[in-house]
């Protein structure tokens, strides 16, 4: 059986699509913490178990029999509770005697990264190797489809506030992730191997509101805005402290070209183009 944590998620449910038309839906255990969000799967015939990241029992009873592990990294809330969670997980399955763990881990990791998301994605690489357990990561950079919410109401206002300075992201398809992340699954050449999934090429926000006016026709302007300013806006939509902190760390590290690093290995394990960002934009 293939387990997939984080299930529910945008990156779970693409992945499981794929996964789907490989796999019998018998093989494929959704891990999901509320499993009335994923009555689809149900009806699919996917087995659905219930797990926390935050409670070790529940995981350990999630990954009974299961052979291979997808971890789809957590979303973090704050470092501690994140590196929490992520232990949790691979020691769970650790006592299950899983025979391959597939962990999403963060484009470049390395230790001394500024984004706290990174930072935990270090912790958990080093982790699964201490298991000895054969891995696979898959480094992203990140979403295309996070675009929207980092531009904000930018396609309205024609001006996107972000304080990235000139510092460059290679975004990546989520769904194209999916598709390599089943590839990885599925195929028996992946084990001990790390890799940077990326676009083809990194764009600092300045270019980004170019390509807005190019596909789109709208005109855009990137504003490269204080990180006090950021914290300020942020913390005007009443979003928690740690999530403020968490999204600033991401300014940071996009600003230092943290997300900046551009590879062909998602071409070669899809063994396609993946999708461009001039594409995506036509979209959004
Ligand atoms: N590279 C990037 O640009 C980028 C952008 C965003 C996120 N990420 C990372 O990639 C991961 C997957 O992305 P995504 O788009 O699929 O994120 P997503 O849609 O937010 O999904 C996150 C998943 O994590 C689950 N989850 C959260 N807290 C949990 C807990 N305590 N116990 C069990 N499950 C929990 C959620 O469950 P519920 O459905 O119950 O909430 C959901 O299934 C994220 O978690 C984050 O680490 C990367």
């Amino acid at each position: 059986m293939i387990a997939i944590t984080g299930a529910s998620g945008n990156l779970g449910k693409a992945t499981i699509q794929f996964l789907s038309q490989q796999v019998s839906p018998t093989n494929i255990v959704a891990i999901v913490r509320n499993p009335e969000r994923v009555h689809d799967f149900i009806k699919q015939g996917i087995i659905v178990r219930q797990a926390d990241y935050n409670n070790y029992e529940t995981l350990l009873q999630a990954f009974k029999g299961v052979e291979k592990a997808l971890h789809i990294s957590t979303v973090g809330v704050d470092l501690k509770t994140a590196k929490q969670q992520e232990k949790n997980v691979v020691n769970a399955l650790l006592e299950n005697n899983v025979k391959h763990i597939v962990y999403t881990s963060m484009v470049q990791t390395q230790a001394n990264r500024i984004f706290e998301g990174t930072k935990t994605s270090y912790e958990t690489e080093k982790l699964i190797k201490g298991t000895k357990i054969p891995y696979s990561f898959l480094r992203n950079s990140m979403y295309m489809e996070a675009i929207p919410e980092l531009i904000g109401d930018a396609l309205h206002s024609g001006e996107i506030r972000y304080p990235s300075g000139e510092g460059k992201i290679s975004f990546v398809s989520r769904m194209d992730i999916a598709e390599a992340i089943v590839k990885v699954l599925t195929e028996s050449t992946h084990d001990n191997q790390i890799y940077e999934i990326t676009g083809n090429k990194a764009y600092s926000f300045d270019e980004l509101a170019k390509l807005i006016f190019t596909e789109k026709g709208i005109p855009v302007q990137h504003s490269d805005i204080s990180e006090e300013f950021f914290r300020k806006e942020l913390t005007s939509y009443r979003m928690p402290l740690e999530i403020v902190n968490l999204l600033v760390s991401m300014a940071n590290g996009i600003k230092i070209g943290e997300f900046s690093y551009v590879d062909n290995t998602l071409e070669k394990l899809l063994g396609r183009k993946p999708l461009v960002l001039n594409e995506f934009i036509k979209i959004i």
